[in-house]
């Protein structure tokens, strides 16, 4: 029996249906948890710690042992493909990341055409010992951020409410941006092989703002070039499994799903359940999508809200999530009566 007929994580991507849903958290690893807390004030800056390989790996770990999740995730950042191509990124404390803005044409005419996977080598190093220190049961992630997301923080050089400065180049000087999507296209579909090469078994394409495009560019920025690395991951690892997370779609999910070839789609709690149902999980697995802020709630907010997941997709296939990333305010009791919830 192959390795990966063993992983509930891995069965539900291949299309069987898990009676108990398997269940994690995006960005499992962070500062909700004491543990993680301790190993970042070590680390000096967050940087650091993403290309540090043991802690990246025991950061990795800590919510495994922790909750005994069915996937981990490698603890990295999508930005360090910008930083892999020579761009400055940094991390202020309490302000999030930091490029240098690449806003015009003749900016965009200096970007390095492929990253340097040689400057990511201690991710890879981090999938392989944490590969090695997980049972069998349990999954490993590789993730990159998708062209259109990691392209919003390039252009601007930091985070905004509507990326804005990302939709302005675009529709202003399409063929640099297009140059900027093919750029990250190419050097996404490298580091994702490089990934799967070092341990890891599935892969996420995180497209966190997809949902603030129009239809037409939805498809031009988020779903082809996804669909591309999917292609390009595919040539070279058929049977590579892949989960698209492009956030806030809503309607434009079966669109995205049919055109990528993704086995999962990752959802917020924004979807209309019968839609998803009927349009989506009818094609593919379904991953989510539990609102982040009723796990800060807890109580019976959250067991009702759980059930609510489990109600609207677990008749299908389903991988129990959060629709986003779980907040650092969270009590760490809330998930784990979120987790014995999903696990009856
Ligand atoms: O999910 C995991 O546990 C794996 C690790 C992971 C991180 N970032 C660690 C991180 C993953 C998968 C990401 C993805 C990521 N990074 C996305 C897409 C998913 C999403 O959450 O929307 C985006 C947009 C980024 C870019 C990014 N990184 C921002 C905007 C910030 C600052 C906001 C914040 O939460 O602080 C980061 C920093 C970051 N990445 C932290 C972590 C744990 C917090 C840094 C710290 O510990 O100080």
């Amino acid at each position: 029996m192959p390795q990966s007929a063993k992983k509930p994580f891995i069965d539900v991507l291949s299309g069987q249906r898990q009676t108990i849903p398997p269940v994690w958290m995006m960005r499992q690893a962070g500062r909700y948890l004491p543990e993680y807390r301790d190993v970042r004030a070590k680390a000096g800056g967050f940087l650091d710690l993403c290309f540090n390989p043991e802690l990246a790996a025991e950061v990795t770990l800590q919510p495994i042992r922790r909750f005994g999740f069915d996937a981990a995730i490698i603890f990295s950042d999508i930005l360090v493909i910008p930083y892999a191509l020579g761009r400055e990124v940094r991390f202020e404390v309490g302000e999030g990341p930091r490029l240098e803005p690449l806003d015009d044409p003749a900016k965009v005419a200096t970007l390095a055409p492929r990253a340097d996977l040689g400057k990511l080598a201690p991710v890879f190093e981090a999938l392989t010992i944490v590969r090695g220190a997980l049972d069998l049961k349990t999954a490993l992630i590789g993730f990159c951020g998708a062209p259109w997301t990691v392209a919003t923080y390039m252009v601007a050089g930091h985070g905004t409410p509507d990326q804005a400065p990302a939709r302005m180049m675009a529709y202003r000087h399409p063929e640099a941006f297009a140059k900027i999507i093919d750029v990250l296209v190419d050097s996404s579909i490298e580091y994702l092989l490089a990934q799967l090469a070092a341990g890891a078994d599935a892969l996420q394409i995180f497209d966190t703002w997809a949902g603030v495009l129009p239809p037409a560019e939805f498809a031009r920025w988020s779903t082809e070039p996804t669909r591309r690395i999917v292609e390009g991951v595919r040539a070279r690892v058929p049977d590579a499994k892949i989960i698209g997370f492009p956030r806030g779609a809503g309607a434009l999910l079966p669109g995205y799903v049919e055109a990528t070839g993704v086995n999962a789609v990752s959802i917020d709690w924004t979807a209309e359940p019968a839609f998803v149902r009927e349009r989506v999980q009818s094609k593919v697995a379904v991953q989510g999508n539990l609102d982040p802020l009723v796990l800060i709630t807890g109580g019976s907010a959250l067991d009702r809200a759980v059930d609510d997941v489990l109600a609207n997709f677990a008749q299908g296939r389903l991988i129990f999530n959060l629709g986003h990333g779980i907040q650092p305010e969270t009590p760490i009791a809330h998930v784990e009566q979120m987790i014995r919830r999903v696990r009856g």
